[in-house]
């Protein structure tokens, strides 16, 4: 049987920023439970929850105090199952995000291993001596991925590793106790009847720390750090698969089987390494999250990450925002080279964002994102074009960015500000007192109420392509349409519906067609530019 996440459209889920029920001011599991019937009308076929475990929330939950639980501030496992069975009642799947490269500080096991420096749970983590006559330097050079050292010394002198903040030790996953620990955490959620697991920072697990090595040093993501250090100690290690190919099995047992996505900052040809027939189902494909708003880099993109996930029998992932990232909106309205640092820490108004033209292009993005053969995964406000908020006061971030960056950059707080409802009211309609993200004051124009009235809104186009959508996406299969697919117009077949998306400033003609969906007003048969089209043909 095709296994349902092929082309599933998964609506992700920041648990703190979706609704709040008990009046807290942050988001909780019950608040998820209220707006399944959003999630529902707008077509998706699940939803992947961030993290909503016990945390101290020093990197927005991904700082896990204990794997098999809620965090009080966001309900009990009773709402959870509650929750779940809910979704399932809408025929809607759960995905849950796992995290296993670290736990918080405020672990059990990391307490344990504090304690003394011949506690056996110090070797669940990865301690080392330091360098230097008296062991105060860093064992090696490396950077933590929110800045400053990867490394933090205790008290009795040893230094962890942490390749995120302080609060976030890594586990030492050439430990056999490691290994089971996250066995049975697979097996304790889908015993819950969850559907999937979200991996967090899957690639970066095991590590090759013998002999400790210093890094080539660079600016840039994830992908530079790799280009730099190919042979690099803790990112995309060979050893890593063989943790995959083990839950792999480990959740076939289930019916069905429990489906997978890998957080994989990875190219096309290691990120598919990962989802191989015995290994992971899918794997997020952020290259083109990444890529610029031209039409040739679509392209190259589109080609080659169906070329490599086809190798492995499998389709991409399509994302154009996540938890992690500037909002596109913003982000596409912005003159091409911006640095979105830079820009935050100009409180965005250096420069000035075209926001119609931004708001434009990323309605157009979506009609290109969600007609790909694969699944896709939209971002919680995506569906309402919600743009950055850019202009958060410093005295209200709570990224470990800000911090670790030495106020330098502001972080990732601007893409989690609870969602608006209702036009206004307390929170727009987030909750009944406040939001733990001060809220812009024109956050109610984006509202769902205010986008539900207006036909033209860009809530109704995703309800409308996720609608669309069913009628091709279960045929894998795209055929570029050689005469239209050139210079700044992408274009391509799939099944009886022809996509065009124009990336270029000037109208361009479209064939005869049925006009089934457009991101922007046509005129007659003239897509305008910064625009896309569906068109049935026969
Ligand atoms: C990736 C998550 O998406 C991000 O939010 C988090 O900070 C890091 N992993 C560390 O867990």
């Amino acid at each position: 049987m095709r296994p349902w996440w092929r082309d599933a459209v998964l609506y992700q889920v920041y648990p703190r920023s979706l609704a709040d029920a008990d009046g807290d001011g942050v988001g909780d599991i019950a608040g998820i439970t209220s707006r399944l019937d959003h999630v529902a009308a707008l077509g998706a076929d699940g939803v992947w929850l961030s993290p909503f475990y016990p945390s101290p929330w020093a990197d927005g939950g991904y700082d896990v105090a204990d794997f098999r639980d809620v965090d009080p501030m966001l309900g009990t496992l009773a709402d959870f199952e509650t929750m779940v069975a809910a979704a399932h009642e809408r025929g809607l799947r759960v995905m849950i995000d796992i995290v296993p490269n670290h736990t918080s500080q405020a672990h059990p096991w990391f307490q344990a291993a504090l304690a003394s420096p011949d506690a056996p749970e110090r070797d669940l983590y990865v301690f080392r001596r330091g360098r230097g006559p008296d062991g105060s330097e860093p064992p090696t050079n490396w950077r933590s991925t929110f800045g400053g050292p990867a490394w933090t010394r205790v008290a009795d002198g040893a230094w962890y590793l942490h390749v995120f903040a302080p609060e976030q030790p890594d586990l030492n996953w050439d430990h056999p106790r490691v290994r089971e620990e996250f066995r049975d955490i697979l097996r304790f959620w889908s015993d819950r009847g969850v559907d999937g697991f979200r991996i967090d920072v899957a690639y970066a697990l095991v590590k090759d720390l013998d002999p400790l090595r210093d890094l080539v040093l660079v600016t840039g993501g994830r992908f530079e750090d790799i280009a730099a250090n190919p042979d690099h100690p803790f990112l995309d290690r060979p050893e890593v698969h063989e943790v995959y190919r083990d839950w792999n099995r480990v959740l076939s047992a289930y019916d069905p089987p429990r489906a997978t996505v890998a957080e994989v900052w990875l190219p096309g040809e290691r990120r598919v390494r990962y989802t191989r027939p015995d290994e992971l189902d899918q794997a997020f494909n952020f290259e083109f999250l990444l890529a610029p708003w031209d039409a040739d880099a679509y392209r190259q993109v589109i080609a080659s990450s169906l070329a490599e996930a086809a190798q492995v029998g499998t389709v991409p992932t399509w994302v154009v925002g996540n938890h992690d990232v500037v909002r596109k909106p913003s982000l596409l309205g912005l003159p091409e080279g911006t640095d979105p640092r830079a820009w935050l820490l100009a409180d965005g108004r250096d420069p000035e964002p075209d926001t119609e033209l931004g708001g434009a292009r990323a309605r157009a993005l979506a009609l290109l994102e969600l007609s790909l053969p694969g699944s896709a995964y939209v971002y919680q406000g995506e569906e309402l074009g919600l743009p950055e908020v850019a202009d958060l006061p410093a005295e209200a971030l709570e990224d470990p960015r800000w911090r670790g960056s030495g106020h330098t950059d502001k972080g990732r707080d601007g893409c989690r500000v609870p969602l608006p409802w209702t036009r206004e009211g307390s929170s727009f309609g987030f909750g009944s007192n406040g939001s733990w993200l001060p809220q812009p004051s024109w956050w109610g124009e984006f509202s769902v109420e205010a986008q539900e009235a207006d036909p033209g809104s860009t809530l109704h186009l995703y309800r409308e392509a996720l609608r669309l959508r069913r009628s091709f996406a279960a045929d894998e299969v795209l055929v570029w349409d050689d005469a239209l697919n050139r210079g700044p117009v992408v274009a391509f077949r799939r099944g009886e519906v022809l996509v065009v998306v124009n990336t270029g400033p000037d109208p361009v003609r479209l064939p005869r067609g049925e006009v089934l969906l457009a991101s922007g007003e046509l005129d007659g048969m003239v897509l305008p530019g910064d625009t896309a089209a569906w068109l049935r043909v026969t």
